[in-house]
């Protein structure tokens, strides 16, 4: 396997095109696009072989209009940056309309954010998805004091853990992100951590381990659900729940929205789980955060394998 060439997302290694890119970063802040344009190009005549300066120049092309230039740019990113730890491939999905959500990005936003997730996330954008899921599982058959075998599918620094803390279960939790993970290490609430992509998490799980899937805001980071129903029906006993939340959006099929986050339409979620023969059994309408103040449109799922 050729592994990707490292690089510093913090120096190019050239000093002048160091200086070039910061007053282009200035630039973009500032909003003047063409300026910005003009000093990450001629930054990349200097270091052409940094990722993160062919990313800034895509998002400066993208704010002047310019799709077929950022395409172009983030091409060059992704072709420099093959784990895509920058997530230039996640913007050139929102370009060609193709949903791509590089693990290497996602565990590198999370690791970067593990420090500060549950004071911003909670605090400033009224996080509140793991006690709404909690909410929906008690109305749909009230959490029993038996002991249940959960999987936290994504689970963070373990604030679905703690929301459902006192139910007598036993938590397994995955994640992408070591940081998040460190963090969830503290709570003392999991059995067992694993630190690996959801899927190919599931797949190494025998059949029939667990009472209670879960995964809350996860699956804004996994674009083709399809395989991960059909691994989750796998790993559930008969009878077991599988509850989640998505972001919405109104037209058909999978998006990458303007917030770099994956958008489900009700009706393909509706699709995956018929193809997988897990039953709907709650569907609620449910904003779980705020963006800039707005709630973020989405649903919370709970689906049965009978
Ligand atoms: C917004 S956080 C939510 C964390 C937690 N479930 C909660 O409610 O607080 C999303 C988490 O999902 C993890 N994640 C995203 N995509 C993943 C994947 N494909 N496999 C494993 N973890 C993933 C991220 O690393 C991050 O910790």
């Amino acid at each position: 396997m050729v592994r990707p060439a490292p690089f510093s997302t913090q120096t190019s290694g050239d000093l002048t095109a160091d200086r070039r890119y910061a007053y282009g970063d200035g630039a973009l802040g500032d909003g003047d696009f063409v300026a910005a344009r003009d000093l990450f190009a001629q930054t990349l005549e200097l270091a052409p072989g940094w990722p993160p300066a062919h990313l800034a120049l895509a998002k400066a092309c993208l704010a002047l209009g310019d799709e077929a230039a950022a395409a172009e740019a983030l091409r060059q990113a992704c072709a420099l940056d093959p784990e895509d730890r920058l997530g230039a491939g996640v913007l050139l999905a929102q370009i060609s309309g193709e949903p791509v959500m590089p693990d290497a990005y996602v565990a590198g936003l999370f690791d970067e954010y593990a420090g500060r997730f549950d004071s911003h996330l909670v605090g400033a954008l009224d996080y509140r998805a793991p006690e709404m899921l909690k909410a929906m599982l008690q109305h749909g058959d009230p959490l029993k004091g038996t002991m249940s075998e959960v999987l936290d599918l994504g689970c963070g620094t373990g604030l679905m853990a703690r929301a459902l803390a006192g139910t007598s279960m036993a938590f397994t939790g995955v994640d992408l992100s070591a940081g998040m993970l460190a963090v969830a290490q503290t709570t003392g609430l999991y059995r067992r951590l694993a630190c690996a992509e959801l899927l190919a998490f599931l797949m190494r799980e025998p059949d029939a381990r667990y009472d209670l899937v879960i995964a809350a805001d996860v699956f804004c980071y996994v674009p083709d659900l399809a395989p991960v129903f059909v691994e989750t029906r796998r790993v559930l006993r008969s009878g077991g729940r599988f509850a989640f939340s998505v972001q919405t959006h109104p037209g058909a099929g999978v998006i990458i929205g303007g917030d770099s986050r994956v958008h489900h339409a009700p009706r393909q979620i509706h699709d995956w789980a018929a193809a997988a023969e897990l039953d709907v059994r709650q569907e609620i309408p449910a904003s779980t955060r705020r963006d800039r103040g707005i709630p973020v449109p989405g649903a919370l799922f709970e689906l049965l394998k009978p």
